[in-house]
């Protein structure tokens, strides 16, 4: 995709993605012919069930889980949501204490401030300036009365990677020497299709994936409940889901995320270096063009898909609309949060000012993503920094 022509240069495959067609032509037949509900007794039902069925089977391969583990929920959001009020709520009147860091996603940090209103205590453990995580820092948090910890695989605006099954071990070492129970949830949302998902090599008890970030619909999600894990249901009523998430399946999406997540899986490793050289050449670029730049060089623990650029003395949101005049679809922080001004959160945790952190970009590689398109940025970027230093009032 190039400026030359009418097309986007979709950069922000990290906020969404485009369905893939052979993920919507398996999900067409849910709307129309196959349209029972998988509950129903009869023959018709009986098709959707087998969809529904087909899919979890297709999840649990991936993960490497029982099919019993796995849950279909309405989106990243809500996995993230059940796993931490739901082992929050199943507590009764105990409350406790939960683990996490300060870069995980708004989906995860949220539930969590609801839970402290409510009298749970939190503790969010910080990162070093490249956004990685202490294992030992976040393990010597437990207390006896900690009940779960949750660490981000990979993070949706920077791209850094968690020492997931380090930090589990670890967590897991300090509640047995202070007598706690401690449940390990990672949001693997922006880890899928990029790193394996193995939810024993990862040592997660709960997992939480979303369909709409690898090239399947929208309002898809899964959570992973590893068998012994106590929770109670975020949606109550009719007890789908073996009664951890009632609703009548969303039967189509489910097809279409267990469909995207195979055809991830198995592109994952062949697209490694493709995604890495792209990544490379953009970073060495923007380095080269524009010197005042603020970007992770080294990338050390890094999906090569995410990269998040500073630039001093302008607003990312200016640059943004810059780049889309010239055909390119970037985002600063988060998407959910793309329309406020404030600082994104990620970035001050990393120690950025909050002066530097509103002039951030992220791009996001994705699978159509090509060296033309890399070319096209490299071209755009400093005439877009150019203008609005010239004229900063402009925008
Ligand atoms: C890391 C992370 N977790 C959770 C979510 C939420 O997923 P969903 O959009 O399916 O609710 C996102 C989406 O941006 C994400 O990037």
């Amino acid at each position: 995709m190039n400026s030359n022509d009418d097309r986007i240069n979709y950069l922000d495959h990290a906020a969404t993605t485009p369905m893939r067609n052979e993920v919507l032509e398996k999900m067409l037949p849910y709307f129309t012919e196959k349209f029972g509900n998988p509950s129903s007794l009869y023959s018709l039902a009986g098709e959707a069930r087998y969809g529904v069925d087909a899919a979890r089977e297709q999840v649990a391969q991936v993960i490497n889980s029982r099919e019993n583990e796995i849950v279909f929920t309405g989106s990243g959001s809500e996995s993230n949501n059940t796993a931490i009020k739901g082992t929050a709520s199943a507590r009764e009147m105990r409350k406790g204490h939960i683990i996490t860091t300060s870069i995980e996603h708004h989906a995860v940090i949220h539930p969590i401030e609801q839970l402290e209103k409510l009298g749970y205590d939190a503790t969010y453990i910080g990162v070093d300036n490249t956004g990685l995580v202490d294992p030992e820092e976040f393990a010597s948090a437990v207390r006896p009365d900690t009940f779960l910890a949750s660490v981000m695989l990979v993070n949706n605006e920077i791209g850094t990677i968690q020492p997931v099954r380090h930090i589990a071990d670890l967590t897991r070492q300090s509640a047995i020497s202070c007598g706690a129970d401690v449940l390990i949830h990672t949001d693997a949302v922006q880890a899928a299709g990029k790193i394996s998902l193995d939810v024993d090599e990862l040592g997660v008890d709960m997992m939480s994936l979303s369909g709409h970030k690898i090239y399947g619909p929208k309002g898809a999600g899964v959570l992973f409940v590893r068998r012994g894990v106590v929770l109670d249901p975020l949606i109550s009523g009719g007890g789908q889901e073996r009664q951890r998430r009632s609703g009548t399946e969303n039967v189509a999406s489910i097809v279409g995320l267990g469909e995207a997540l195979i055809l991830s899986e198995s592109e994952r490793l062949s697209n490694r270096s493709r995604m890495q050289r792209l990544s490379n050449r953009l970073v060495k670029g923007i380095i080269e063009k524009i010197p005042d730049a603020i970007i992770d060089d080294k990338r050390l623990s890094h999906v090569p898909e995410i990269i998040n650029v500073s630039f001093p003395g302008v607003e990312g949101e200016s640059i943004l609309l810059g780049l889309d005049f010239k055909g390119i679809a970037a985002s600063s922080g988060s998407a959910c949060s793309s329309a406020s001004v404030e600082p994104s959160h990620v970035l001050l945790a990393l120690g950025q000012a909050p002066a530097l952190a509103v002039g951030s970009v992220r791009f996001s590689l994705g699978r159509h993503t090509t060296d033309e398109d890399i070319t096209d940025v490299l071209k755009a970027l400093p005439l877009v920094l150019k203008q609005l230093r010239a004229f900063p009032s402009s925008t």
